[in-house]
């Protein structure tokens, strides 16, 4: 009877204990993704039953889970006018598969950190205002097969990383501010112009648009330093050449003023020398007229 009523107090204590430390402690993941809630700005209340009593996420508006550990496996939250950035806490999902955050008004930078969900296979950020370069280390998602990026602002060059994507079979990178040479590396060769269009300036054999950055002028300066010193050079050369002809001309007139000078001078002397020697003449015949007239007169 004792030993009944002291199992039973004791079961029900420790019964209590369990339920409250379900009511209380929110799964790790549960309490990032309230972390990345916080970010958000979430006007028309789609994400109100994401909440702290619950014990873990998986029931929560856009979210599953994975069935044996209730991590979290998915993201699901497209077309929910959420504003915000997507915070670097993301990178806490380590068991992430999807993240589907397309058609929002999200801004600010895609987080790096989001290379420590290193199961993502598929990353779905079209039609939002993202700003920023797709950071290099993408391409460590070696399970990523799906990357759409379409519809934002992002700049800067399509990093070669993203080539080592094995598993990758479908990228959008369109409608975007990207420049300069696709790279020539991996699976980036697979993709054509239906996942580069409009973009500020892209080229590369892949959308059948040569680079021509070794002939003349360039059509896209991939990188603005490197290539600096070069147009200036070229710059230089051709004001150098500038200057030459400048000088070849400038010694061409003076030689032509020179000759027509020496011309003017020649054709001067020579009437000098004609009216002298007319002079001279003259006074020859007057001599010798006056001679002829002594000689005359002597004669
Ligand atoms: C959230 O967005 C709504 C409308 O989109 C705006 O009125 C509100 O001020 C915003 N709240 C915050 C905290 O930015
Ligand atoms: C999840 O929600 C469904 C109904 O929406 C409910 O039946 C179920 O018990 C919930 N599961 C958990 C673990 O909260
Ligand atoms: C991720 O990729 C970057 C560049 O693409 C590389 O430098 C870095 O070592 C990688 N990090 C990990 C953890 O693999
Ligand atoms: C890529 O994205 C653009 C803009 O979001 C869209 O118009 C186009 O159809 C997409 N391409 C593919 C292959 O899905
Ligand atoms: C891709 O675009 C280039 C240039 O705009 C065009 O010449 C080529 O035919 C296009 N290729 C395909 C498969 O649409």
């Amino acid at each position: 009877m004792k030993m009944g009523l002291l199992i039973w107090v004791l079961s029900a204590v420790s019964a209590a204990a369990l339920l409250s430390a379900n009511a209380l402690a929110l799964s790790q993941d549960g309490e990032t993704l309230l972390e990345i809630k916080d970010a958000l700005n979430d006007s028309r209340g789609f994400l109100n039953n994401w909440r702290v009593s619950d014990g873990n996420p998986c029931n929560w508006t856009g979210i599953s889970c994975h069935f044996n550990d209730q991590r979290v496996r998915s993201m699901d939250l497209p077309y929910m006018q959420l504003k915000g950035i997507i915070p670097p806490g993301i990178g806490k999902l380590k068991r992430l598969q999807r993240l589907a955050l397309h058609q929002n008004s999200l801004h600010g930078t895609i987080p790096t950190e989001i290379t420590q969900c290193t199961d993502l296979r598929a990353l779905y950020l079209r039609a939002n205002y993202l700003q920023g370069n797709i950071p290099p280390e993408l391409g460590n998602l070696s399970h990523l097969t799906i990357l759409d990026l379409s519809s934002n602002s992002l700049r800067g060059s399509v990093p070669s990383s993203i080539g080592h994507l094995g598993r990758l079979k479908f990228l959008n990178l369109s409608t975007n501010f990207f420049s300069g040479e696709i790279p020539n590396i991996g699976v980036l060769n697979n993709f054509g112009n239906e996942s580069f269009t409009g973009n500020l300036d892209l080229c590369g054999q892949q959308i059948q648009k040569p680079c021509r950055s070794s002939l003349g002028f360039p059509a896209v300066l991939p990188h603005e330093e490197a290539d600096g010193p070069q147009v200036a050079s070229k710059r230089s050369s051709h004001y150098m050449s500038g200057v030459l002809i400048g000088a070849m001309s400038m010694m061409g007139l003076v030689l032509i003023a020179l000759l027509i000078f020496l011309w003017i001078c020649l054709l001067s002397k020579k009437e000098r020398a004609a009216k002298k020697y007319r002079e001279v003449k003259k006074q020859v015949d007057q001599d010798s007229s006056r001679l002829s007239k002594t000689y005359t007169c002597f004669l």
